[in-house]
Order: C-alpha cells, then structure tokens, then sequence
C-alpha cells in the first residue's frame, strides 16, 4: 500500500507562515509522500514562493507539486519554479517522477492544466484566433498530461493537475463558471493510461470526489474543500478513501 497525502489552493504568503507546518511536521507518521496541486502561492512571486518552500519544503517525505494559475499572476512562474527546486520540491509541467515506496514505484505525472468546460459546454477550436489559442492551450496541456502518463512504467499511476478533469468535483461551483475550472481533455488523457488517481484544486467551492467518464477516481483537494491541512489517500489498496486523516 502506498499513501499519499494531498492539498491544493494553500495560496501561502508572508502571513500564511505556520499555519500548515504543525500539521506537515506529522504528515510522514500519516503518508509516504505530498502531492500539491497548484496554486502555492497568492499572487505568484518570488518571495511567496519563498514563503511556500519554507512551510513545505524540508519534509521527511517527498514532495510533488504543479503549479496554479495563482502561481502564474506575476508572469515569474520560471523563477517560482526554481525556488521550489532548490528547496528540495519536485515540480512537474507536462512530466512524470516515479518514486520507489515500501517496494513499490509510484508514478506521478503532473500538468497545471487549463480550462475549457466540459462535454455538452465547452469551448470549441472554431472562430476568432482568440478562441482557438484558447482551445488550443486547453488541448496542448491535455496532451502534455497523455504523454506524461504514458512514458512511465509503474505500480501506481497519478495525476496531478490544478484544474480539473471532470465537472462532478466542481459541483457547488456556479454553472456559469466550469469552463474556466477545468476541461474534458484532462480526463480524457488520465483515461488513456492505468491512472489510478486524479487529484486537482483550483474548484474552492466544489466537492471532493467524482470520477473520470472511464471511471478514475478523482478528488477534488483545494484546501477550502478538504478543511484540513491535507487529506490521505491509499492506492494498492481496495479502497482509495479507507483512510482520511483528520489534521
Ligand atoms: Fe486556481
């Protein structure tokens, strides 16, 4: 069995320092590894990223993040990026890690992801250049996904993104809004492999657990959607919930 632990949405800055570190110093009592997705910081600068890699980086466990369009907001995403990884944070954009755990490989594939909606409701390639950079952006990120899911050879499969794949996370969310929470691309790509797992944020006011149209679980972990520091899944397991972990 492998556990993972997993938040989104934790939007850390100067003032957010030490609210989830309590709660992290435990985390490997808890799981074998965090996954965070995006979202890290409020307004994606440098020093905020600074501030996430002091309240999550260091851990016992390893540590996998995306990033989120929040993490986007100062055009620095580059040297956000780097600041993660010098502080010890694996952080993927259209790539995969696979980490040997209790005997097993564990492989996570990452992409921040991008909206688009949702079979029935969704933006189309056609029309202004506008909306077809848009489409296209929603399209090339999906495949960054596909193709990151499929160059590993594992146990366990997990994807990890910031927007979501499916509209059934999103619920509690106004209508008005899924095609800029997430798109049916992402799902289709974590169909096209053995997933196991899908984890997004990005939705705060949507639900927890839905699944791909091929039948993935997918969990839904912004923080304002879990109300806690991190929520624990078991993958190699019969039951991907069996154990939550209240922090
Ligand atoms: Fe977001």
């Amino acid at each position: 069995m492998i556990r993972i632990a997993a938040v989104g949405d934790v939007h850390v800055d100067e003032d957010v320092l030490g609210r989830f570190r309590p709660a992290l110093d435990e985390l490997p009592e808890h799981a074998d590894v965090l996954l965070v997705a995006g979202d890290l910081t409020r307004h994606g600068t440098v020093e905020e990223a600074r501030c996430f890699a002091q309240e999550f980086g260091g851990l016992a466990v390893p540590v996998i993040a995306v990033l989120g369009n929040h993490d986007h907001q100062s055009d620095q995403q580059s040297r956000v990026t780097e600041v993660l990884i010098e502080s010890g944070i694996t952080v993927l954009e259209g790539e995969a890690t696979v980490l040997e755990l209790h005997g097993h490989r564990l492989g996570v594939a990452g992409v921040k992801g991008f909206g688009g909606g949702f079979a029935g409701a969704c933006a189309s390639n056609f029309g202004e250049r506008e909306m077809k950079d848009f489409v296209g952006t929603t399209e090339v990120v999906s495949h960054r996904l596909e193709e990151a899911l499929s160059s590993v050879q594992v146990d366990a499969l997990v994807a990890l993104t910031h927007y979501s794949p499916v509209p059934d996370t999103l619920l509690g969310e106004p209508l008005e809004i899924y095609p800029f929470l997430g798109c049916y691309q992402l799902g289709r790509a974590i169909d096209s492999a053995p997933t196991a797992l899908a984890l997004h944020g990005h939705a705060h006011h949507g639900s927890e657990r839905g699944r791909t149209p091929g039948g993935v679980p997918v969990r839904n972990v912004a923080h304002p959607v879990i109300k806690q520091a991190y929520n624990v899944y078991q993958l190699l397991s019969e039951d991907v919930d069996l154990q939550l972990v209240a922090t």
